[in-house]
């Protein structure tokens, strides 16, 4: 099935819903310090979400077991989908806060990387990467654009950084349904793949691994690690593409890309 294309009602809820998912983000920042767990930190989200936004957080019983919890937590080489914990934080953690919130049934999707006191040289560099991977992807959304162009953006950057790019999960189409076509992979071919087309609205989020790019469930059946134990970073933006090029729903203040890029 191909992409929706959103007419213009729908973009103007789906900037709301990109709002308020960015906003969790800014919000929760100072909270995220040694000895905090991340199920502390969930409830602070959730409680936000529900009480001051007014919206609803998406991952809660969402799919098959049910998603337990309002965010997702993955903490040091976990790739992505931790559930929040009673482990508390230390120095030194890295961490990635992955918050969806629903508003007026659209969804925007977004996650970021945190770190706890001093990461490690490895770490920041890992963190730094994943992000340009991030950015380099959407410095080339524009209609005509076609998916492989950003997979293979994504890859040929981490692998010049001796970084693997996990390939079994994807960022994807996104609007009143949470995970909807097309399937946005980090890795691929230029000139190959589902063409960009005006009100479309995807994500991009790479998940970027200092070892090898393979991962393993656990037997939570959610949370998902390196299989060599190697540390892993992610973020994630919602997008939509424009006539010219990309506007970023979920972009917040602290970041060195534009919300909007027009390429004309
Ligand atoms: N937010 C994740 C994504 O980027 C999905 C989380 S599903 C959950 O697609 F159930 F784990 F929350
Ligand atoms: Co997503
Ligand atoms: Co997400």
């Amino acid at each position: 099935m191909a992409a929706t294309i959103k007419t213009p009602e729908e973009i103007e809820k789906m900037r709301v819903a990109g709002k308020l998912a960015s906003e969790v983000l800014n919000m929760i920042g100072e909270h995220v310090v040694k000895g905090v767990t991340t199920e502390q930190l969930d409830k602070i989200c959730h409680d936000y979400i529900v009480n001051v936004q007014g919206g609803i957080p998406a991952p809660l019983n969402y799919g098959n077991p049910p998603f337990p919890k309002s965010i997702c937590t993955s903490v040091n080489h976990v790739i992505c989908h931790g559930i929040p914990g009673d482990k508390k934080l230390k120095d030194g953690d890295i961490l990635n806060i992955d918050v969806t919130v629903i508003k007026d049934g659209y969804h925007g999707d977004t996650s970021k990387m945190f770190v706890v006191g001093k990461p490690s040289i490895l770490a920041e560099r890992l963190i730094r990467v994943t992000q340009e991977c991030l950015y380099k992807g959407i410095e080339l959304v524009k209609p005509g654009a076609r998916l492989g162009d950003i997979g293979h953006v994504i890859e040929t950057y981490a692998h010049k950084h001796n970084y693997s790019v996990v390939q079994e999960y994807c960022g994807h189409g996104i609007g009143a349904v949470f995970h909807e076509d097309p399937q946005v992979v980090h890795y691929g071919k230029p000139n190959t793949g589902e063409e960009l087309v005006p009100g479309m609205c995807f994500t991009i989020e790479p998940m970027i691994n200092a070892g090898k790019r393979y991962s393993k469930i656990l037997p939570d059946n959610w949370t998902v690690v390196t299989k060599d134990r190697s540390l892993s970073a992610q973020w994630e933006h919602t997008l939509l593409v424009t006539e010219t090029g990309v506007e970023i729903l979920t972009h917040r203040d602290d970041e060195t890309i534009d919300r909007i890029i027009n390429h004309s």
